[in-house]
């Protein structure tokens, strides 16, 4: 048996520990051969790949990145203005690959599922994101790393802003889904919580600080980076020609201290973590998550069950179509148990 690997999109920590198992499971098992694709699917389209031993992929388990290397710029199917999966098919087939497993996040997803689908390429994916936003799993590896360094920071953040009986703002990632600001908001114990799904009202947000500064104390907002006002829009950092996802975010942080500034007595200082969040080594539960996801990748591939990705749902592992998962994305639902638990005690999530 003969695998390739590729990781794609952004990179996340847990990258490593997912190449790890799925090669150790198929090497110790099935004496598979491995070839590492570099940089995502540009490797697949510049045709650079090399072989990985079991000495490669050893003592990565903890190791931030990736050792493939990512891209999320290079689509097959959108490559320089052309369409070269053809091309791409033709290479999987020259390196005699039984199958290819893609690490990756929703952009990733819906391009395998596309190379399965239309260059009959034998896809297995692996979930990829901090953002835990992807369609069919419920929770994808680096998310609890990213929630790990969100929280870390707004406790840094706590002692600094009680002492100067400062509002502070903290910006995390989250283009769509709010679920790294929600569950590092709630772990370092925001007194708001602005995600994506829920567009806010500075007003609510101001009479949050503002009563709570009449208490001596300070506010801490947790914010994720696609959070919109009532009736305004994202921020955006810049847009690119050269991605499949030309618009990146940012900033949204400065956008509601320069809202919240007029409105409230306190003075308000932001903070964005940017990819801060994306960085190090996976936590415990990530380094698990991984491996666990590898080896269900490594079963799926061993019962030539393809064109799956694999999946967690509760504590179980199992796989679901590449096409339920391409083009989605998994939002926070508005009745989360997360989110009526924030609201309960007494979090503003800044709802009209
Ligand atoms: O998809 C994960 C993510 O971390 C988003 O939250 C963020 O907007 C994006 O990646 C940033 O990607 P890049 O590093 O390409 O700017």
């Amino acid at each position: 048996m003969r695998i390739g690997i590729l990781t794609g999109g952004g990179d996340c920590p847990g990258l490593n520990a997912v190449i790890r198992a799925v090669s150790k499971s198929l090497m110790h098992q099935a004496g598979a051969e491995v070839i590492g694709i570099e940089d995502g699917f540009l490797g697949l389209i510049e045709r650079r790949v090399r072989p990985l031993g079991w000495n490669d992929v050893s003592g990565i388990l903890a190791l931030g990145g990736t050792i493939l290397g990512t891209s999320n710029t290079a689509n097959p199917f959108k490559w320089q203005g052309r369409d070269v999966s053809a091309d791409v098919a033709a290479y999987v087939r020259e390196l005699q690959l039984d199958a290819l497993v893609a690490i990756g996040g929703d952009g990733t997803m819906t391009m395998a599922a596309g190379m399965a689908s239309r260059a009959g390429v034998p896809v297995v994916g692996v979930p990829k994101t901090i953002d835990n936003d992807i369609e069919g799993t419920e929770r994808s590896f680096g998310f609890d790393t990213a929630v790990a360094t969100v929280t870390d920071a707004i406790e840094r953040l706590q002692t600094t802003g009680q002492s100067h009986g400062r509002v502070m703002i903290v910006e995390t990632m989250g283009r769509y889904a709010g679920w790294i600001a929600l569950e590092g908001g709630l772990a370092g114990a925001a007194d708001v919580i602005l995600l994506p799904e829920i567009a806010y009202d500075v007003q609510k947000v101001a009479a949050v600080c503002n009563e709570r500064a009449a208490r001596r104390l300070s506010t801490i907002i947790c914010i994720a980076e696609g959070a919109k006002p009532l009736g305004g829009e994202l921020t955006i950092e810049r847009r690119v020609d050269y991605s499949p996802d030309p618009i990146r975010l940012g900033g949204v942080a400065h956008a509601l201290r320069e809202q919240l500034q007029p409105l409230v007595k306190s003075e308000v200082r932001a903070t964005v973590l940017g990819h801060v969040q994306r960085g190090g080594s996976p936590t415990p539960y990530d380094r698990v998550l991984a491996t666990m996801y590898g080896n269900a990748a490594a079963h799926l591939i061993r019962e030539r069950n393809f064109n799956r990705m694999v999946a967690v749902q509760g504590e179980k592992m199992h796989s679901v179509d590449l096409s339920i998962v391409a083009g989605k994305n998994r939002l926070v639902p508005p009745d989360h148990p997360m989110l009526v638990c924030a609201e309960e005690i007494g979090v503003c999530l800044g709802r009209p």
